[in-house]
């Protein structure tokens, strides 16, 4: 039953027509709970609490496969805006981007020229961009636009999926580009021909790569909410003496929020990923399909 709801809601988070239907109702159905707001000022303030709590942030403004060099011209103005917000507000954030909505299934000059004026804009503004990991048909054009990107600019890094086959191997390749790199479990519905299908596998290729990297000498976030991947970075970083410095937490808004601030409150970074806009639906489905019991609050906000 749990792997019939996560693939029923992987497909549904594809729709366009849901997607759609969605923006014109609202956040409602219970995803204000994982979305900081549909709005910038919104999502400002979101990331200002968190802040305080002594938490730092990496803000995504939602959204993925636009239709045309203008959506994607519009919506890197968007994200131009936000880092302009977290220079003038003095956030601790840095900016999570999608390539999918900055035009890269139009073209690779489109999607480069994009992510080079953001990534100016970040620079001014001494932010950090990572570029967000999508399925698995945009992985390989990913790591190359990010390997181009990585030789102009310093303040990027990406992200690898630990139920991915070649992630480890993404790994050790990127080790001398000395990139920083997110390392999640993975969120789309992907063939067992390029990811492990079975959930244990998923876990111990996440502390394959969790190590590698460690030890590899690169800053590492890792991004989960599963308290044995945890305490297995945890004691991986006690045994090898790995400087504060050099490691992070990730965890979503929304998820775990007591988890958070014990992490900080340990003394390790902890970074929160806070997305808002309006494209909240593909985000929102992907969360439902990690934790099915989750559609309990969409039920409930229904009849509310
Ligand atoms: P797992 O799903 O096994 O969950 C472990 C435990 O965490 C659960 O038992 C439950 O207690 C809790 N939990 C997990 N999800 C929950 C939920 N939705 N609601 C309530 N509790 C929940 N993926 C991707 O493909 N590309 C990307 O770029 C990113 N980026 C990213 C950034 C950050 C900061 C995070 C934390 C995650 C991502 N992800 C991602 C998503 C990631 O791939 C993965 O789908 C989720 O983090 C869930 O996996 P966990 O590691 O938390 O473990």
């Amino acid at each position: 039953m749990e792997r019939f709801m996560k693939n029923f809601f992987l497909f549904l988070a594809k729709s366009k027509i849901l997607t759609r239907a969605a923006k014109a109702y609202g956040l409602r159905l219970g995803a204000s709970r994982f979305v900081a707001g549909e709005t910038l000022e919104e999502a400002a303030l979101a990331v200002k609490e968190l802040n305080d709590r002594g938490l730092a942030v990496t803000i995504d403004y939602l959204g993925e496969f636009v239709d045309s060099e203008a959506e994607a011209s519009e919506r890197t103005k968007r994200l131009i805006d936000v880092l302009e917000m977290i220079g003038k507000e003095k956030l601790t954030a840095h900016v999570s981007v999608k390539l999918t909505s900055l035009g890269m299934n139009l073209s690779e000059s489109l999607v480069l020229g994009n992510m080079r004026r953001i990534l100016e804009a970040a620079e001014a503004h001494s932010v950090f961009v990572t570029i967000d990991m999508e399925d698995f048909a945009h992985c390989q054009k990913t790591l190359e636009i990010f390997r181009m990107l990585k030789q102009e600019y310093d303040h990027v890094g990406t992200v690898l999926q630990a139920y991915l086959y070649r992630s480890l191997d993404d790994a050790s390749a990127l080790k001398a580009l000395c990139a920083r790199l997110r390392l999640v479990k993975g969120a789309y519905k992907e063939s067992p021909e390029v990811a492990f299908p079975e959930k244990k596998d998923v876990d111990e290729n996440f502390k394959k790569l969790i190590k590698a990297c460690l030890l590899n000498g690169n800053f590492t976030a890792v991004a989960t909410h599963d308290e044995k991947i945890i305490a297995y970075t945890k004691q991986l970083v006690k045994e090898h003496n790995i400087a504060r410095d050099q490691i992070e937490f990730q965890m979503l808004y929304g998820i775990r929020p007591e988890r958070q601030l014990e992490l900080a409150r340990e003394g390790y970074t902890m970074r929160v990923y806070v997305p808002f806009g309006t494209d909240w639906y593909g985000y929102f489905m992907r969360r439902l399909a990690e934790r099915p019991a989750n559609a309990a609050f969409v039920l409930k906000s229904l009849f509310k």
